[in-house]
């Protein structure tokens, strides 16, 4: 018996998650899986209607009785200092110590890819630092709304969060075949914290002599994920960096809304969300692609031991664009319920032909 606490959010989040939720059905079902899905009801309206974002007691559940969590998305603009968000999304990310974030990116067909000519083959695995760097809050403001004033952003680097973050990267490749680990830092200007990522880069590379590693600033990084991505296969990043680079590499791949994330401890506590974020410009308009959070769900199988069932829905989510069912963002017609209905279809037919 397995958990999964699902967390639609706020804006699309409702939208992808329901749909994501039906294609878990769908194969819990046919696969006589034994999972129990209970709806969390975490987000803006909560936060606006109870002044409470998340309590102790809540993160307590989330991380005792669930083997995974499902998110949609978290952010509205309702909430302008995007509190909620914080306290939700970055709490679990802290509290869970969910330290790795792997946003896997594939071309799943050329003409997807704003590049004039993507290269025939496009994969870049992107390891996210998810626990420290410019994200831990620390930091103050003195003198605050003066013309004095003084605010400071601390960006933190640990040895031991960058060492993990920088395993997990080297030991995906190993175990993928893949012949190359990227770091991407700002190394010529954070001579501190820099140094501390290419120091541990090194270290641990060296126990990989089979797979090629190298260092790139990530302004260029930024330039050659467009000139020539398929350059890269595994790339490894701080916390922000990884942000930035992983939306980046979502688009040069076909688009946000098709890309999916994982925020791992391993060995303890996983959430799966799709790279994007709430698109309050489509809310409510069932224009979202509900893709991102479907490939969360093969994801969140292959996690729960599942991997079979978890390439069965990619392989569904890939035919749902084959087939030209696709919502705006990808130039079709769909909706958001149109493009889940098409995959559970999908899925039920090759359930039922033993496919
Ligand atoms: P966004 O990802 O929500 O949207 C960026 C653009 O991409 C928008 O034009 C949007 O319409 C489009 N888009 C995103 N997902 C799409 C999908 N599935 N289908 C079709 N189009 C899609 O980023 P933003 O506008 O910068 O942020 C909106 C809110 O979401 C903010 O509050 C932000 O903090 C939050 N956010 C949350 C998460 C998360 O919960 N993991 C991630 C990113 C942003
Ligand atoms: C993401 C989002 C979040 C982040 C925001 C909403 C806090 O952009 O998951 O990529 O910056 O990590
Ligand atoms: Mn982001």
């Amino acid at each position: 018996m397995a958990r999964i606490a699902l967390i639609p959010g706020d804006g699309i989040g409702l939208e992808v998650v329901r749909e994501a939720r039906r294609v878990l059905e769908v194969v819990a079902t046919a696969e006589s899986l034994d999972l129990t899905l209970d709806d969390w009801d975490l987000g803006a309206e909560r936060f606006l209607r109870e002044g409470v974002s998340i309590t102790d007691a809540e993160f307590q559940a989330l991380s005792d009785d669930y083997d995974a969590i499902l998110l949609g998305a978290l952010g509205d603009p309702r909430v302008p200092t995007n509190q909620h968000a914080k306290d939700i999304l970055l709490g679990m990310r802290f509290k869970l110590d969910l330290y790795v974030n792997y946003r896997p990116c594939a071309l799943l067909s050329p003409d997807l890819s704003p590049l004039g000519s993507p290269p025939a083959e496009l994969r870049l695995d992107i390891f996210r630092e998810n626990t420290e760097g410019a994200y831990t809050g620390m930091g103050g403001s003195f003198k605050t709304g003066t013309p004095d004033e003084v605010s400071l952003e601390e960006n933190i680097a640990t040895r031991k969060g960058v060492e993990r973050i920088i395993r997990a990267a080297f030991a995906f490749a190993e175990s993928r075949g893949r012949s190359r680990v990227t770091l991407v830092d700002k190394a010529n200007v954070q001579r501190f914290v820099g140094g501390l990522w290419r120091r541990v880069f090194e270290e641990v590379g060296s126990e990989y002599p089979d797979i090629d590693r190298d260092g790139m600033y990530v302004d260029a990084m930024a330039m050659d994920l467009v000139r020539r991505p398929g350059r890269y296969e595994v790339i490894v990043a701080s916390n922000l960096f990884g942000d930035i680079i992983s939306d980046l590499a979502a688009e040069v791949t076909g688009g946000l809304g098709l890309a999916p994330s994982a925020n791992i401890h391993p060995g303890r506590h996983a959430l799966f969300e799709p790279v994007h974020g709430s698109a309050p410009d489509i809310a409510g308009t069932e224009r979202a692609n509900p893709l991102g959070a479907i490939r969360c769900v093969g994801l969140l199988l292959d996690h729960l031991g599942h991997a079979e069932a978890g390439e069965r829905v990619e392989r569904s989510a890939v035919a749902s664009f084959r087939a030209g069912c696709t919502t705006p963002d990808l130039g079709g017609e769909a909706s958001t319920g149109d493009v889940g209905s098409w995959i559970v279809k999908h899925l039920e037919t090759s359930y039922a032909h033993g496919d």
